[in-house]
């Protein structure tokens, strides 16, 4: 995705080029129907500035004098503050996980009644709850399985390798939708990629707009699961919109960080 660049208050932001479009769009559409001189303005400034309030989660200012496209890691990556025991531990292009962490209370996913969890492993601590979120969207006859849960250091190695030579070799399009090892959520087992009878069970973007997908993204917190990637948030997270990805953070947190209208990312920043 290209980028437009453009300096903003004490600071830089940038927004997509598609929004940018829109923007000049807006302008010329204002410029049409209008014989005012003052909309005759090149400047979208104002524009651009209302839709900075109307999409602010997508935005970051910067104080370092350079700037980063959304899908790189930075030069200086850190190991994570917290252990990868604890729920609340942040694992982003920055921060990165020992490659020998692995949880100690792995269990199969079907423990929760999940469909296909017999394929797939997750922490035991959060199996009630997952257990509760099977039943209750069960219940409303929608259906529901599960296509990713824990990933060893090693299978993430071979997973964004996977998709490096998916994508002919190119590491930047990899970076947009692959965690490098150590940056994977799944390797903390509380990541889980969900998916629905509807589409196959496969995974990815064919589970947007799914009734299982829509029932999580409305429900899914009640239950501790966070979406961790969501639409529009990649200069935040670093990663494309995937809507079937969610990392579970207990019910408590979950509740705290839906209430802060934060992406998960910036809200664990916070604890
Ligand atoms: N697809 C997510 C970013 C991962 O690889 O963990
Ligand atoms: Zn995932």
């Amino acid at each position: 995705m290209l980028i437009f660049i453009y300096q903003y208050k004490n600071g830089f932001t940038y927004i997509t080029l598609n929004e940018a479009k829109k923007s000049n769009e807006e302008v010329k559409e204002s410029r049409d129907n209008t014989d005012n001189e003052e909309n005759k303005s090149e400047d979208i400034t104002e524009v651009i500035e209302a839709e900075k309030a109307e999409h602010a989660t997508t935005e970051r200012n910067f104080t370092s004098s350079y700037l980063v496209n959304w899908w790189e890691y930075p030069d200086e990556i850190l190991e994570t503050e917290k252990d990868g025991d604890n729920l609340l531990v942040l694992v982003t292009k920055k921060y990165k996980l020992p490659p020998t962490y692995a949880p100690l209370d792995l269990v199969k996913a079907n423990n929760s009644g999940i469909r296909r969890g017999e394929n797939y492993y997750v922490r035991n601590i959060l199996i009630n709850d997952l257990t509760n979120l099977v039943n209750d969207i069960s219940a409303e006859g929608i259906d529901i399985s599960i296509v990713s849960g824990y990933r060893s250091y090693a299978t993430q190695e071979s997973t964004y390798q996977y998709w490096v030579n998916y994508n002919g070799g190119s590491t930047e399009e990899a970076d947009k939708i692959s965690a490098r090892a150590g940056h994977s959520q799944h390797q903390l087992g509380t990541a889980i990629d969900f998916s629905t009878n509807g589409i196959s069970d496969s995974i990815g973007s064919q589970f947007t707009g799914t009734e299982a997908q829509k029932w999580l993204a409305d429900n899914a917190y009640r239950y501790g699961f966070a979406l961790s990637y969501p639409y529009g948030g990649e200069e935040v997270t670093g990663y494309s919109y995937e809507s079937w990805h969610y990392r579970y953070i207990g019910v408590d947190n979950a509740l705290e960080w839906k209430n802060s209208g934060l992406i998960l990312d910036q809200w664990l920043e916070t604890r």
